[in-house]
């Protein structure tokens, strides 16, 4: 059986629902999965684990400090192992007038260099849309998603219940998480 931990660390709920469709996607691949909120708990031991996919939200250009720790603690150990990074994020769903560079550059920044900066070499990368959901947001959120949610519209969100915007491409998430899958199984 092939092990694999899913670590992600979330403010506003996008990067935890991606985490549950990318596990249930490995287990009907034939993994064995687990998943875990950072913020919620501290990862002691990785050493049983074939495959770990690391999954942060995105905020002010930068990972959240739970999962970004969790490469920290265990880049060493990370490093003889098959590693997955994903990014939930604004910058994946750009508005039409936002310049394709600009996209490639938060791209290289929330994926390449995170992996760079922790000498990781990961079988896989994914630059996921966010989850916005305007009746239960954080002031500091709603504060500035009021101001995005013009942009928000123009970056073809869709509005999946009423008040909660959804720039995900789902298929896009599960063939990246299938990918994942027969990378972690070919041995
Ligand atoms: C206050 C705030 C700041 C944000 N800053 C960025 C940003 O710098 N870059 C980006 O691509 N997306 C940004 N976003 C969009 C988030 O990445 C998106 O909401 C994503 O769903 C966050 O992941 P989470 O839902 O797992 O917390 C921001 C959103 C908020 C509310």
């Amino acid at each position: 059986m092939v092990n694999a931990l899913i670590v992600y660390g979330t403010r506003l709920g996008a990067t935890a629902s991606t985490s549950e469709e990318v596990a249930k996607i490995l287990r009907e691949e034939g993994l064995d999965v687990s998943v875990v909120n950072t913020k919620k708990e501290k990862v002691k031991d990785i050493a049983r684990y074939d495959l770990i996919v690391v999954g942060s939200g995105i905020a002010m250009g930068k990972w959240m400090s739970e999962p970004e720790d969790f490469l920290k603690r265990f880049r060493g150990e990370l490093a003889g192992k098959k590693v997955g990074l994903f990014v939930s994020c604004g910058s994946a769903a750009p508005t039409p007038t936002q310049k394709p560079e600009e996209v490639a550059e938060a791209r290289k920044k929330y994926l390449d260099d995170k992996a760079t900066q922790y000498s990781l070499r990961p079988v896989a990368l994914g630059f996921f849309g966010g989850a916005y959901d305007y009746n239960n947001m954080p002031w500091w959120a709603s504060m500035f998603m009021n101001a995005a949610k013009k942009d928000l519209m123009a970056s073809g969100a869709k509005e999946t219940r009423p008040g909660l915007y959804d720039t995900r491409d789902w298929d896009a998430i599960r063939a990246w998480a299938r990918e994942l899958a027969a990378k972690a199984l070919s041995g």
